[in-house]
């Protein structure tokens, strides 16, 4: 198991500041970036998530035990696979044409994160984070043991790269729930019943069970 001390974010908008702000409560390193320069978000990363550092794409996937990925799926080719060779990617990104624009490689392809795993080939690339909004990362964190306590699905092919997840998703305030490989995210993708359900991890593991069955 990988000790992860520094989390890194590439997208500082809704998502991504939601989960740096998590982070930091969970005791993390945060590096942030996002489309513009470093030193234009240090402002508004003091106000919205005061601890997190702004720093370049490239600095951010260097200096990160794992990265994730909060940024528009559309921009998905602006990353270099070259950076994320061995490195823990965590996408949770989702396919919105109507904010996207359509884009054909992910027209019928029920987990988007494969597309995103083909481009970033080396990458130990998970899915997680989708299935929620982005509000509810602050307002659902719950210590663990709390019966109110959300759960949230981690699928990877790289089973060690999931177990390092889960263990940042727990200090998050979340419960994880592993839910296989990468094909297996199919059933937490956007149309499904879990996608958006506030489900504690008994209901998670029993939905995503009906749902591999379906
Ligand atoms: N909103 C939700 O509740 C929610 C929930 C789950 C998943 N998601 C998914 O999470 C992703 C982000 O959604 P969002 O709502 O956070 O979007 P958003 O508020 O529009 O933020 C997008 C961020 O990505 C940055 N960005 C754009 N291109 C980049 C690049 N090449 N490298 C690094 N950063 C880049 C933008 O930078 P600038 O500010 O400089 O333009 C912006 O900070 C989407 O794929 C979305 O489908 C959203």
């Amino acid at each position: 198991m990988t000790d992860i001390k520094v989390i890194g974010i590439l997208g500082a908008g809704r998502v991504g500041t939601a989960l740096a702000r998590r982070a930091l409560a969970a005791g993390y390193e945060v590096r942030i970036a996002s489309a513009r320069a470093p030193s234009e978000i240090a402002l508004m990363m003091d106000f919205v998530a005061p601890g997190a550092v702004p720093a370049t794409t490239e600095q951010v996937i260097a200096e990160s035990d794992m990265v994730l990925l909060a940024l528009p799926l559309s921009k998905y080719r602006s990353l270099r696979p070259e950076a994320f060779a061995g490195k823990i990617a965590v996408d949770a990104m989702n396919y919105w044409p109507q904010t996207d624009g359509v884009l054909p490689e992910f027209e019928g392809a029920p987990v988007s994160s494969e597309v995103v795993a083909d481009h970033l080939a080396g990458a130990r690339l998970l899915r997680a984070f989708n299935h929620l909004g982005y509000h509810e990362l602050d307002a659902e964190a719950r210590p663990a043991g709390d019966p109110g306590r959300r759960a949230l699905a981690i699928a990877g092919d790289d089973a060690a790269a999931r177990a390092d997840l889960a263990v940042v998703i727990d200090r998050m305030g979340f419960d994880p729930v592993d839910a296989g490989p990468l094909a297996q995210a199919r059933a937490f993708a956007i149309g499904t019943p879990l996608f958006g359900a506030p489900l504690g991890r008994v209901e998670m593991q029993e939905a995503l069970a009906g749902q591999q069955a379906a």
